[in-house]
């Protein structure tokens, strides 16, 4: 029978300190609650509840495209008084109900299925997932008597015996409906954080003389809540491992897998090589024998095959394809396009532009609203003039181009195929194909005279 799932999520996160509510939280770049939602989907769930509260409209804009119900708690009573808030859901359940936070974001779908499998084995009236925490502090502590779990006491309530416990509450659980109904109006705010406890629902259980099961997570890191900014850093510590892992296993290379980030949304294709301290983030995707050097910072970019980035990029929402090669220290600003074999290199911007392919610009240029044709050559210090103060302007070079060093192209303007730009060029009119433009102030040489300059200042003891 499908289970009915219902999640957590209307807590501020106090002690996140933050005015954006935990949910949203983002871990390898996505938010908490997506996590949570990706693992409960292999289950096929019948329903989806997520209980909201703080924040409500962001954290259900995050839920986009996620077959969820929302449900309302308008003030944060406690995990029991959150559940209670779907009752009817709870009420029309057909199979078991699991109930989850949405803190926990490195639990695995294999994991919610043996807690329902050993749940339905067990016919429990409870089933709750415990792990052995390393540090429990902060966790409800789990209370073990001859027959089992008998209860849970939070950290806030437990003796100095009782917080020696290692064995944790995960928050994870599944119920028998039935019961879950009737122990929700049984629960009492009577504790030292006045709340509706879900975890009281495992002490009322064995007080109706109910089965009570629990499932140890073999992996504690599965069970790890993220209730701060540094549950959150050990969390990505855990995740970067998981999936810096997973791509080497793909066939990727990490010569320093520790300081390499790679977004949760990120593919890489084989033989690529992905250097320290690099960050691959949001929507990127490297095709195979990708190189990407030390430092350099990839977002929301498509990158094609036998692509090199050397050091100290930053490239953003851009395409670049076969073999093109780019670095070291450029950035590729929004809307760059580079061609196959093309190269960018030291010291030069991009910004919505396309370069054709095997074009060439190595040296210090800004190259912005541009479209710049084949087998182009952009010099040394080349700028696109895009912006008049008011407007920005288009500037095309067309195919077998060449443009000499230090040369300037007020847009808009259009360079013919294979004009020639002189170097120190200002170029304001459309050129012609094949033409050449210079505009230069004449060279005039003086003969001699700063050979006589040096003999002045030699005769006055000055050098
Ligand atoms: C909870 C458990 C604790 C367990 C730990 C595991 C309780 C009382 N304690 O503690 O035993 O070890 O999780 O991580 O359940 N929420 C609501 N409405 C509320 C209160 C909370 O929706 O009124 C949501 C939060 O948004 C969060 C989840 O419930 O997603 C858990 O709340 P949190 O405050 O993080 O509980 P913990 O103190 O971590
Ligand atoms: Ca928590």
């Amino acid at each position: 029978m499908r289970p009915t799932v219902i999640i957590l999520a209307a807590g501020l996160g106090t002690r996140m300190r933050s005015a954006l509510p935990k949910a949203l939280h983002l871990l390898a770049g996505k938010e908490l609650i997506r996590y949570v939602l990706d693992a409960v989907k292999p289950l096929g769930p019948g329903k989806t509840a997520v209980v909201l509260g703080h924040q409500a409209d962001r954290v259900r804009e995050a839920m986009d495209g996620y077959a969820v119900e929302i449900v309302h708690q308008a003030e944060q009573l406690g995990t029991g008084h959150a559940v209670r808030q779907a009752v009817d859901i709870i009420a029309a359940a057909e199979g078991p109900v699991v109930v989850l936070c949405a803190d926990t974001p490195l639990l695995t779908p294999g994991t919610l299925i043996s807690l329902i499998e050993a749940h339905s084995r067990a016919k429990a009236a409870v089933t709750v997932m415990t792990a052995m925490a390393e540090d429990p502090a902060g966790y409800g502590r789990v209370v073990r008597g001859r027959s089992g779990v008998m209860r849970i006491v939070e950290e806030k309530d437990a003796t100095a015996a009782q917080k020696k416990i290692r064995e944790v509450n995960a928050g994870i659980y599944c119920f028998e409906k039935k019961f879950l109904l009737s122990a929700l109006g049984g629960i009492r705010n009577r504790n030292a954080q006045g709340e509706y406890y879900l975890p009281d629902t495992i002490a009322l259980a064995r007080k109706k003389k109910l089965k009570v099961a629990a499932v140890l997570c073999t992996d504690p890191d599965e069970a790890m809540g993220i209730n701060s900014r540094f549950d959150l850093s050990q969390a990505e510590m855990v995740l970067q491992a998981r999936t810096n892992l997973r791509w080497m296993l793909e066939g990727v290379t990490l010569p320093d897998p520790a300081t390499v980030f790679i977004g949760a949304d990120v593919v890489i294709g084989r033989d690529s090589i992905v250097y320290p301290n690099v960050r691959l983030e949001g929507n990127t995707t490297l095709g195979e024998g990708c190189s990407v050097y030390p430092g350099s910072r990839i977002v929301d970019s498509a990158l094609g095959s036998g692509v090199v980035i050397k050091d100290c990029c930053v490239i953003e929402d851009s395409r670049i394809e076969d073999r093109a090669s780019v670095g070291p220290f450029a950035h590729l600003r929004p809307g760059t396009v580079l061609g196959a074999g093309s190269r960018v290199g030291n010291f030069v911007e991009v910004k919505k532009s396309v370069i054709g392919e095997g074009s060439k610009a190595n040296h210090l240029a800004y190259l912005g609203d541009a479209t710049i044709g084949r087998n182009v050559n952009i010099g040394a210090g080349v700028i696109t003039c895009n912006y008049d103060g008011y407007q920005k302007h288009q500037t095309v070079i067309e195919d077998g181009v060449f443009v000499g060093s230090d040369a300037q192209l007020v847009a808009p303007v259009r360079i013919g195929r294979d004009a020639l730009v002189a170097a120190g060029t200002t170029v304001t009119r459309d050129v012609p194909a094949e033409a050449m433009v210079i505009s230069r102030v004449p060279q005039e040489v003086r003969e001699g005279v700063a050979g006589r300059r040096k003999r002045m200042k030699q005769k006055k003891g000055t050098r």
